[in-house]
């Protein structure tokens, strides 16, 4: 299958065509997600919580998402593979944001770079841009500022809309090819999208964006703790995975396994 480019984005905002994406981190999701048809992998900064540990996504670093973005890169043959830039590797200024745009894309084979912020990233997105590299916006809910925002809190409700629209508007001016709007409220997704250009892809946005993006560890039921209600979960692997765990476990034990079947004579 032909490989998705940026192009593709805008013709299926532009024909009504949703757009589909997920995280992943990992040579084995990005195969089966490539070959599922999915549109775009992001490796998502998220891979702090959900591969390395961590409690938020603020202490990532580039180094630590180059090789699991090599990995997603080497193994999707269709999808557009996305690299997240980490907290601290963009804020600096647009010649920092380029730099670390420049890492990602000479050292992991993604396609494009992802960053947050509207207004104040504007400058930093035009530099990536004009040096040939394609980035996604992300606003709304921006976790690497969630000290700043106060919490996991929905963005752009009320009085707040003004300033989600102002940095739609910005990240589309400054050349992105399409925008990350996460945890909003759908009304006000649907306002931006009518509104804007390029497409939009919605995380906790409601259906009225251009394209829906989830992490895979939520959509599939691995994530422990909570995840978000806007999650739907679409696999117990979580259920799955501890079921053949316990099995094996209690099967070594019995000696059951392994049996004849399984040794070699
Ligand atoms: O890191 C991530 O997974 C993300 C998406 C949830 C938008 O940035
Ligand atoms: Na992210």
């Amino acid at each position: 299958p032909a490989r998705v480019r940026t192009r593709h984005f805008q013709r299926a905002k532009d024909q009504g065509i949703k757009i589909t994406g997920l995280t992943s981190y990992d040579m084995l999701t990005a195969t089966i997600f490539d070959e599922a048809g999915i549109d775009f992998l992001l490796v998502g900064d998220s891979a702090g919580n959900t591969v390395l540990g961590y409690d938020t996504t603020l202490p990532v670093t580039v180094d630590e998402l180059i090789p699991l973005t090599r990995a997603v890169a080497g193994a999707a043959k269709r999808a557009l593979v996305i690299a997240d830039m980490p907290f601290g590797s963009y804020e600096n200024g647009p010649e920092e944001a380029l730099k670390t745009a420049l890492r990602f894309m000479k050292e992991t084979g993604a396609q494009a770079v992802k960053l947050e912020g509207g207004e104040r990233s504007h400058d930093q997105i035009r530099r990536i841009v004009s040096a040939g590299i394609p980035v996604m916006g992300h606003i709304g809910f921006t976790p690497q500022s969630e000290h700043g925002l106060g919490g996991h809190i929905i963005q752009g409700r009320g009085d707040a809309f003004e300033q989600l629209m102002r940095d739609a508007r910005a990240v589309q001016d400054a050349g992105a090819f399409a925008v990350v709007l996460e945890m909003v409220p759908a009304d006000a997704a649907a306002r931006v999208t009518a509104e804007l250009d390029i497409p939009t892809i919605g995380v906790g946005a409601g259906p009225d964006v251009s394209g829906q993006l989830l992490v895979w560890t939520d959509f599939a039921g691995l994530t422990t703790g909570r995840i978000p209600s806007f999650v739907k979960k679409y696999a117990d692997l979580r259920g799955a995975l501890t079921d053949a765990v316990s099995t094996f476990r209690t099967e070594v034990a019995d000696g059951v396994y392994p049996g004849e079947e399984y040794s070699y004579h």
